[in-house]
């Protein structure tokens, strides 16, 4: 295997981890992934407290995907820090998935983390679309200008970077990528779930979930054109020193190496995880290498980005 990735001055294994959000809530959970052939692990994105998350039924697999409106339910974030902290390498090639709902929510996460024995990665998650009442904050460019400005004023030394919605118009790649272009973030993850999506249950004709009414995130096949339009996007728009992550739509190694020749380093799968569990990161690497093999690439960080052009 010749799956060797880069990523922030980290070796990896393999470009694949999990995306967050599936099979990564519990120490059980991220153990397996742990042991597994991703080439590593994010958490459950982590809140201050403990959370149950929206009540119901709340997450449901479609035709080509899945939608699912689960609201972030998480054991709270010193049970992942007890965790990570416990690794032998206190979590060092490990990211931590993090979320606030203020930016004094946001502001205490990060400080109980900068005060931890955390080695690894921090994603700030701006896009959850499930929480009633909170709009995903990336969509709100002044209002993550000003949250990042604090954070970079606080924090100088957190290795963190930025779990953002789907962008939809040239304009607002444009306006985001500038956003994120002052600040010395280290990679964007790109995308969470395509938000407030709705499905009929055609046995019962009524929403396919219950939280918000049948409004919920939609991942897998149905994300994929637009998670390749926006790794391609801040490909072409961000500062070169800012990595990114492809997410969405992956369920074949040929997803995984369409993510990486758009512009990613590291690929995260979230709706084939679910029922495949870790085996499905042997197939992908399997699939994934065969074609680097064909196309003559030695390894996954000399693919990134190498789109040809028409
Ligand atoms: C959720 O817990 O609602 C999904 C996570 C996310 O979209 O960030």
């Amino acid at each position: 295997m010749t799956l060797t990735t880069k990523f922030l001055g980290r070796t990896y294994t393999s470009p694949l981890m999990n995306g967050a959000g599936v099979r990564c809530t519990t120490v059980e959970e991220l153990e397996a992934l742990r042991q597994s052939s991703a080439g590593s692990f994010v958490t459950k994105t982590a809140t201050r407290e403990p959370r149950a998350g929206n009540p119901g039924h709340r997450m449901s697999a479609l035709p080509y995907g899945s939608i699912n409106s689960m609201g972030l339910p998480n054991k709270g974030l010193p049970y992942y820090l007890d965790y990570l902290t416990s690794l032998p390498d206190q979590g060092a090639n490990n990211f931590l998935s993090v979320a606030g709902f203020s930016e004094e929510d946001q502001m205490a996460v990060l400080e109980t983390i900068a005060a931890s024995d955390f080695a690894g990665i921090v994603e700030l998650n701006l896009s959850c679309p499930n929480i009633p009442g909170h709009p995903q904050l990336a969509y709100d460019f002044d209002a993550t200008d000003k949250l990042l400005a604090k954070v970079f004023d606080r924090f100088d030394n957190l290795e963190l970077g930025v779990k953002l919605p789907p962008f939809f118009d040239p304009i607002h790649f444009d306006q985001i990528a500038a956003v994120l272009n002052k600040y010395p973030i280290k990679y964007a993850n790109s995308i969470n779930s395509l938000g407030n999506g709705f499905f009929v249950d055609p046995e019962t004709d009524a929403p396919m979930i219950e939280p918000k009414g049948g409004f919920g995130g939609i991942g897998g096949g149905y994300a994929k054109p637009t998670a390749l339009a926006n790794v391609r996007a801040l490909h072409e728009r961000l500062r070169d020193d800012i990595a990114l992550i492809g997410t969405g739509g992956v369920q074949t190694g040929r997803d995984v190496y369409d993510l990486i020749l758009c512009g990613a380093s590291m690929v995260q799968v979230a709706t084939a995880f679910g029922p495949e569990g870790v085996a499905v990161f042997d197939r992908l690497n399997g699939e994934l290498q065969s074609i680097l093999d064909s196309k003559g690439y030695a390894d996954v960080t000399s693919t990134v980005g190498q789109l040809h052009t028409v």
